[in-house]
């Protein structure tokens, strides 16, 4: 979602804030904007439509001097992208920029309208500076008029607040979206998270839900959400986590897919030691009967992969949810069982609700995420990192690998606390799962195939997917990828459902790519491709060398995988499905890393 930088500084902050913000573009992409206060007391602001090339470029024509100033990158949610509705919003003597949404902004207009105030632009956001504006206008200080106006919010958000004449003087809030204060020598920083304000210090305060700051450069006085003065820890980060480069690569979503067999040998030296597996105190499945499972968008899809594998290795039921559906439909849950929130930012809105929705219900919750420092991990009973490393790209590729690999290794456990593996099965499935890492090399060299493959799906208004058993969550994300990367509508079915309606689709145009490896499943997901073949349909078959050959004739293409892995053979299927998402996309000339209309951290529902 939006991304938000503060900064009082010691030197001029335009170009900070625009570094910053090129931290957070991961965030938004849609328009940019920073407003500063100058040695004069002077509140200005320069925002740009679009990537923050534009913002910048505006910046050289019309520099914006100052050493206390807010930043910001939009995802749109009310208002289009604009320079109108782009933040820093301004009124009088006050800038604000936001992230989130304020619920309640039509009835503030309407009372704004009734006093004769009437906002520029279309955002909820702008509601929060005539407001602010307005109580000052009535007398209140700045402290005083940003408190007032705070309590009239509803809704989830992180604010910062920026006052004409007022060099030293910021103010944060934060309900519900995330927020970090950084602390610097005569300095200080607010940011949407601590990869932003990395460059500037290691010394960060996360802010509770519900706190509001009040920053000068002498240090930060926080209050909770009754309104009483707290002490929040201040953390040290390491700062060498939070370095991003392409390594040499052209984007970083080349780079994350290249990544893999390292990030996942790093989660198995975590988390498996000889024939052990290692969790936290508290995991332990006996008394379990059942284990509900719920992400969003990729992360679902991992969590949709690991309900296979919690039935058939640990007898365990398992429910898989998209966490905006769970979150509202009130589903009952059983006190001995154990709720796994997956998330990559450990961010996202709705799988955070679900996750406060689970607590007190459950035995247990879980939060299953590759930032160890969010709010879903903070919330959880236990925290299981995912270590896959920064992940930049908008399109997840090594977050859904790292999560397969450590929800396969609590299906494991489960398995094993169970009593459904002994220690020799336990063994036998860790050593499919160590031998993982290398498969994923070797499935690497993959990229020149799926290239080729490209040239033809880039071609494509329509392509199909097709798995069955857990290899149909893959196929779901292969469509996902495709869709989101290349812009092309594309679907994902369980084999054995095509032919209840959706093989009407085909004809001579639809690729469809079948996962099928040569396994107990091999036979009924090849009759489903002959049925697809017998309507003209033209396959991408993605196997290994015993199931091509096996295949017969017919298939216009295959990628062959290697064999291995066991149960955990969906980790390698990911690859081909990300590489071919990646080069169509690169084909068709879109933007890899940041897809329209896509942000890579979703906090508003
Ligand atoms: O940060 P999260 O894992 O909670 O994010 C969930 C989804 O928004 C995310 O996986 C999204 O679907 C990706 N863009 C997919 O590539």
């Amino acid at each position: 979602m939006c991304g938000i930088i503060g900064i009082l500084g010691s030197h001029e902050v335009s170009p900070l804030l625009v570094d910053a913000l090129k931290r957070l573009e991961y965030r938004g992409y849609d328009s940019a904007g920073v407003a500063t206060v100058d040695a004069s007391g002077r509140l200005d602001r320069r925002r740009a439509v679009g990537k923050l090339i534009n913002l910048s470029d505006r910046l050289v024509h019309q520099p914006l001097p100052g050493q206390a100033g807010i930043g910001h990158t939009r995802w749109a949610t009310h208002g289009a992208a604009t320079e109108v509705n782009a933040h820093p919003h301004q009124s009088g003597r006050v800038a604000i920029v936001h992230n989130g949404i304020i619920e309640n902004f039509r009835e503030l207009r309407a009372r704004l309208a009734d006093l004769g105030i009437q906002p520029q632009s279309q955002t909820d956001t702008e509601t929060v500076a005539l407001w602010t504006a307005h109580h000052m206008d009535q007398g209140m200080g700045p402290v005083e008029a940003a408190r007032a106006t705070l309590s009239q919010l509803h809704g989830a958000f992180a604010l910062a607040f920026l006052f004409e004449g007022e060099g030293d003087l910021m103010i944060a809030a934060r309900r519900g979206s995330p927020l970090a204060i950084g602390h610097g020598k005569n300095e200080m920083f607010l940011g949407s998270d601590a990869v932003a304000l990395a460059p500037f210090t290691d010394r960060i305060t996360y802010l509770e839900d519900g706190d509001h700051a009040v920053l000068t450069r002498a240090g930060v006085q926080v209050w909770d959400a009754a309104g009483q003065p707290v002490d929040r820890p201040v953390a040290r980060i390491d700062v060498g986590a939070t370095i991003i480069d392409r390594g040499g690569h052209r984007h970083f979503m080349a780079k994350e897919i290249a990544e893999q067999p390292v990030v996942i040998g790093d989660v198995l030296n975590h988390y498996v030691k000889g024939d052990r597996i290692v969790l936290p105190e508290g995991l332990d499945f006996v008394a379990l009967d059942r284990v509900t499972l719920v992400g969003c968008g990729t992360a679902h899809l991992a969590g949709h992969v690991a309900k296979y594998w919690f039935e058939q290795l640990a007898g365990l039921p398992c429910d898989i949810d998209v966490a905006s559906e769970f979150r509202y439909r009130e589903p009952p849950l059983s006190d001995r069982s154990l709720f796994v929130a997956v998330s990559q930012s450990g961010e996202t809105a709705d799988t955070l609700a679900a996750l406060h929705y689970a607590r007190g219900r459950v035995a247990r919750t879980v939060g299953l995420v590759n930032v160890g420092t969010s709010a879903i991990a903070r919330d959880s009973d236990t925290a299981l990192p995912t270590l896959a490393g920064i992940e930049v790209s908008v399109a997840s590729s090594k977050a859904f690998t790292c999560q397969l690999a450590v929800l396969g290794v609590l299906a494991l456990k489960a398995a094993h606390d169970r009593g459904r593996i002994d220690g020799a099965g336990l063994a036998a499935h860790l050593r499919d799962l160590r031998a993982v890492p290398a498969l994923l090399a070797q499935a690497l060299a993959l990229t020149d195939d799926c290239r080729t493959q490209a040239a033809w799906l880039a071609q494509a208004r329509d392509v199909l997917y097709l798995g069955r058993g857990a290899l149909y969550p893959v196929a779901l994300e292969g469509a996902l990828k495709l869709k989101e990367l290349s812009y092309i509508h594309a679907e994902g079915y369980a084999s054995g459902e095509l032919k209840h309606g959706p093989i009407a689709l085909i004809d001579g145009d639809v690729p469809v790519v079948v996962l099928a490896p040569h396994d107990a499943l091999f036979d009924k997901t090849i009759s489903n491709m002959q049925e697809v073949m017998a309507r003209n349909g033209r396959i991408l078959l993605i196997s290994d060398a015993a199931g091509i050959a096996a295949a017969g004739d017919g298939v216009t293409a295959t990628l062959a995988l290697p064999t291995g892995g066991g149960v955990f053979q969906p980790i390698l299927y990911a690859v081909p499905m990300q590489y071919l998402a990646y080069h169509t996309a690169v084909a068709k000339g879109t933007d890899v890393d940041q897809p329209r209309n896509l942000a890579k951290s979703v906090t508003v529902e």
